[in-house]
């Protein structure tokens, strides 16, 4: 499922991270690559690369000498990862890398690990890939899945009013995975039990800025979520849905600029 959407959705999801990035609001991603103490002349993974928004900064940590490897299972991600970024990449399942032990000084994995069903595995599989010394990180969305800001939560209403929740294809059971990846300690726990050593989990704040309600709107239909469940509409009632959000917004927001608080856990060990 969510290598379908993803991929379906890939233009959409490079555009608002790529902008998000250019305003320097995906703090947890670039804290991440810190974390990794990347040198020139490293091997890197790149988790769930999705359009490969991480493997530049990857790219220009480990210079002309290195390498970095994108994965991902969406096609479409990998598609526009590919065009002109200078690393590599393949399809492949984060919980069942094709991959030889031992094998990079980095892995990183940006906002992928909370679709894993089995969490536990996706960790030692990237444990297992590592050479002794190097280093994970990883970012997942913050403080915890449940917690929506007020402007998603007025778009989510809208778009459930409209779409049954049963009218697209169910996504896999993610609660164990999204039960760990909200609580510090589990998180912790977690990493040791994947063998990895000198675990950390930091919380970084973030925001996003629309210039408009108008702007917000375009950019969450767009986003995998919502994108995945508008898939069952026809154009006509999309268009109309995207209307009837824009006004509900407006109504309550204004016709301002919307700051939507956020924030990722960032997470980290050593194999
Ligand atoms: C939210 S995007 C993150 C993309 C990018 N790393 C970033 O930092 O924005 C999640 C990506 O994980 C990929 N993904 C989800 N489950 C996966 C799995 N089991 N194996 C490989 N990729 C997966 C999706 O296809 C999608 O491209």
């Amino acid at each position: 499922v969510f290598a379908g959407v993803f991929g379906r959705h890939a233009s959409a999801y490079r555009s608002r991270l790529a902008a998000a990035a250019a305003r320097g609001e995906v703090r947890g991603r670039a804290r991440l690559v810190e974390l990794l103490g990347l040198r020139a002349g490293s091997r890197v993974l790149d988790l769930g690369c999705g359009p490969g928004v991480l493997s530049g900064p990857l790219r220009a940590a480990v210079g002309p000498g290195g390498l970095v490897l994108g994965v991902d299972l969406a096609p479409g991600m990998l598609a526009l990862a590919s065009t002109g970024s200078g690393s590599s990449f393949a399809r492949m399942d984060i919980e069942r890398l094709g991959l030889a032990g031992d094998s990079f000084d980095g892995v990183a994995c940006g906002h992928a690990l909370h679709f894993c069903p089995d969490l536990g595995r996706a960790l030692a599989e990237a444990r297992r890939v590592l050479r002794p010394g190097g280093r994970f990180a990883a970012s997942v969305p913050g403080p915890g899945p449940a917690v929506v800001d007020a402007a998603s939560r007025l778009l989510d209403e809208v778009v459930s009013a409209r779409v049954p929740a049963n009218a697209a294809e169910r996504p896999p059971d993610l609660a164990g995975t999204l039960a760990v990846l909200a609580e510090r300690d589990r998180m912790l726990s977690a990493l040791g039990a994947a063998g990895l050593r000198e675990a950390s989990v930091e919380l970084v704040e973030e925001r996003s800025t629309y210039s408009t309600p108008d702007d917000l709107v375009e950019h969450r239909l767009g986003w995998w979520s919502c994108a995945w469940r508008l898939e069952a509409l026809a154009t006509t009632e999309r268009e109309a849905l995207r209307e009837e959000a824009v006004r509900t917004l407006r109504a309550r927001l204004g016709g301002g600029p919307v700051v939507v608080p956020g924030a990722s856990w960032v997470l980290s060990g050593t194999r």
